[in-house]
């Protein structure tokens, strides 16, 4: 994983030499150590069985999508909703991993034509659809549900000990562990912090929840 990681940190370090306009979240990836999430993810899927098909929610700049082709799961479909992105990450998966990914240009959630083993929704919270917390949870469900009920969702929300104000993240997304055991009532559910406020500008909280 270290070799892989820093494959990726030297092609994001090349890649914004020519692409001055990301964002700053990117820039983790261009450095040491790898984000704590993407670790995280390396370590709950690294054993689990590569032919579960995974629906990869919000793939950005392609690098946990990355993670999960060098993990060599055989069937990842990944959506990612800003279009000038998408060739991006085409070509990051190319150059990292010799495939061609599968990013569908579309938000999630929509129709797929099978159920998904893995859901993955990660470092990436978007508020604008909701107006409750309640609106939010419901959301959430509604996006793990859509194409039947997947074995294991991984799921990064705002944590609700952060407690500053933040118009990118309004107090109704953020979460604690009984939000998420009341959403998904009959699930085994494993927490991981993945950033603490004020260390870091906010608190994430990455949820693995299985059937
Ligand atoms: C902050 S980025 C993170 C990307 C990636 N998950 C990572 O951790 O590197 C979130 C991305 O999700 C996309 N996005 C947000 N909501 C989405 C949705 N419902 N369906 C598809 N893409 C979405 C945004 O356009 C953005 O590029």
């Amino acid at each position: 994983m270290e070799q892989f990681y820093r494959m990726l940190k030297e092609y994001n370090i090349e890649f914004l030499k020519k692409n001055y306009d990301v964002p700053e979240w990117f820039l983790q990836f261009t450095e040491d150590p790898p984000p704590l999430y993407w670790r995280t993810i390396y370590k709950i899927l690294k054993d689990e069985d590569k032919a579960k098909p995974i629906i990869e929610v919000g793939a950005g700049y392609g690098d946990v999508t990355a993670l999960l082709y060098f993990l060599e799961f055989k069937n990842i479909l990944s959506f990612e909703l800003n279009r000038p992105l998408i060739e991006k990450i085409n070509q990051k998966i190319l150059a990292l991993c010799g495939k061609r990914p599968t990013v569908i240009n579309r938000k999630y959630p929509v129709k797929t034509d099978h159920t998904p083993g893995i859901i993955i929704q990660v470092n990436c919270i978007y508020s604008s659809s909701f107006k409750t917390k309640l609106d939010y949870l419901e959301g959430i469900r509604r996006l793990y549900l859509l194409n039947g009920i997947p074995y294991m969702f991984l799921f990064e929300s705002i944590d609700d000990s952060y407690r500053e104000p933040n118009d990118t993240y309004p107090y109704y997304v953020r979460l604690n562990e009984d939000d998420i055991k009341q959403t998904f009532p009959h699930c085994k559910i494993d927490s991981y912090p993945t950033y603490v406020y004020p260390n870091n500008r906010v608190s994430k909280t990455l949820y693995k929840i299985c059937t």
